[in-house]
């Protein structure tokens, strides 16, 4: 049987009560700790960096922290990412110049590595990493904000990512980010995916295990 793995975004939670909201998130159920990094140059928005993971780490969370760059250069923060403690790094194929260099270090460091494509980037550039690819992350909103709403054509696009993994015969996560909520992680998950990123839909109420067990539930329809 499939797993399914709910990665709550940061992003929504209040930063400053971080710890705690990461360690609440997770006793609620959450799988995976997913950490925004926007750098106002790749993406209008500026958050975290290096310092807050290695402090969430230092704060005791032992949970996989899948950090999420939307950052350029790229190759420069992946050292100290998993110096931080990151467990998996996923970058934007349009923020490498260098698309393979970037999963190979990534790799090498220890972590798991994924791409990212936006909206609107084609899927060929998958073509020739499949082999190196942990996870695919495709972007359900335009990356820069939390609370936007889901993009409708991203389940067709799913539903294509979801083929070429299952033609390649390689263990790659399909992760989906932006506008999730328990409403529609059914069909999302229907078209493909196996990991969710919810940001806003889980921390802005005000019971994460509610959330959760009904993302669960949904899942489990
Ligand atoms: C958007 C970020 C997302 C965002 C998701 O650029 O990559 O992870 O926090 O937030 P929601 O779930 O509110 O769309
Ligand atoms: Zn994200």
């Amino acid at each position: 049987s499939k797993s399914f793995l709910i990665a709550p975004s940061i992003l929504a939670a209040d930063f400053a009560r971080l710890g705690e909201e990461v360690e609440n998130v997770l006793a609620a159920g959450a799988d995976v700790v997913h950490f925004d990094v926007m750098d106002n140059h790749y993406v209008p928005n500026l958050t975290i960096g290096p310092m807050v993971c290695k402090a969430l780490r230092d704060y005791g969370i032992s949970a996989p922290i899948d950090v999420h760059l939307m950052v350029k250069p790229v190759d420069a923060l992946i050292p100290e990412f998993a110096k931080a403690g990151a467990s998996m790094i996923t970058f934007h194929s349009e923020a490498s110049e260098h698309i393979d260099r970037s999963l190979q270090l990534i790799k090498e460091l220890g972590c798991k590595a994924g791409l990212v494509l936006n909206p609107a980037t084609p899927l060929h550039c998958l073509d020739y990493v499949m082999d190196k690819l942990d996870m695919i992350l495709l972007m359900s909103v335009n990356p820069g904000f939390g609370g936007q709403k889901f993009i409708p054509s991203t389940l067709d696009k799913l539903r294509a990512v979801r083929q070429r993994i299952d033609q390649s015969g390689f263990d790659i996560r399909l992760e989906i980010d932006g506008g999730v909520t328990a409403d529609n992680i059914a069909e999302i998950a229907e078209a493909g995916a196996d990991m969710f990123v919810a940001g806003s839909a889980i921390f802005n109420q005000p019971d994460y295990k509610a959330v959760i067990d009904k993302m669960r539930a949904e899942l489990a329809k």
